[in-house]
């Protein structure tokens, strides 16, 4: 299972980096204005910045909702660094756009997936990636994971290859949860990674070894 980060902030990416689980990078329009980004350039030159700082995807997602505007944008971002993996909206224009991509070979995001017919759509128009949001599911008492669930059933019936990315992620449960599903990928915060390495009993026994390595070494 790949492990991204879903952030524009550069600090915690490094963070994330510097754990060295990290397998690539998720943005999108409402997290760059998080970290005050505006303004074409300032928003490409981040996008490189941050694929600069990590080895694997980075999602740059488009403004456009019209199929000519979304290729026009998709090819400008794809163009930016060969990590950038060009994030379009599961509408009927950005379906259309996911096929051209596909045949052009650049690599696609499909996001605001919130059923498995939309998952099955895009997957069939070629998506690298279909970005299902959990979180946001769960939010309208919804099962998210049921979703994820749905989508590996579909995708493993027929062997297509998009990669099933749990997006919208909130907490460590989702994260292990969509590991016993089997989805490819999950993009959440640092905080929903790091929650896997804690147990009350390894820092009980932690203090145990260190209190007796002290005691026998004195
Ligand atoms: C996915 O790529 C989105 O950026 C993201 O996961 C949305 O998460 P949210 O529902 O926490 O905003």
């Amino acid at each position: 299972m790949k492990f991204f980060i879903d952030t524009a902030n550069l600090d915690q990416i490094k963070e994330a980096q510097e754990l060295g689980v990290l397998d690539g990078v998720t943005t999108n329009p409402s997290l760059m204005a998080k970290e005050g980004i505006t303004g074409k350039d300032n928003i490409f030159r981040h996008y490189t910045r941050i694929c600069e700082l990590v080895e694997g995807d980075v999602s740059a997602e488009v403004i456009a909702t019209d199929f000519e505007g979304i290729v026009r944008e998709g090819e400008e971002l794809a163009d930016l660094h060969k990590q950038i993996v060009v994030k379009v909206p599961m509408i009927k224009e950005g379906v259309k756009a996911l096929k051209y991509f596909s045949d052009k070979g650049i690599r696609t995001n499909c996001t605001l997936i919130f059923s498995a017919g939309q998952a099955l759509l895009a997957a069939k128009a070629g998506a690298t990636y279909v970005s299902p949001f959990i979180g946001r599911l769960d939010d309208i008492s919804t099962s998210g994971l049921d979703l994820i669930a749905d989508i590996r059933l579909i995708y493993d019936n027929y062997g297509f290859e998009t990669e099933i990315l749990a997006a919208s992620v909130r907490h460590t449960m989702h994260v292990l949860e969509c590991a016993r599903i089997g989805a490819d990928v999950m993009t959440g915060p640092l905080s929903s990674i790091e929650g896997l390495l804690k147990h009350p009993l390894t820092d009980i026994g932690l203090e145990k070894f260190l209190s007796d390595h002290k005691k026998g070494n004195q």
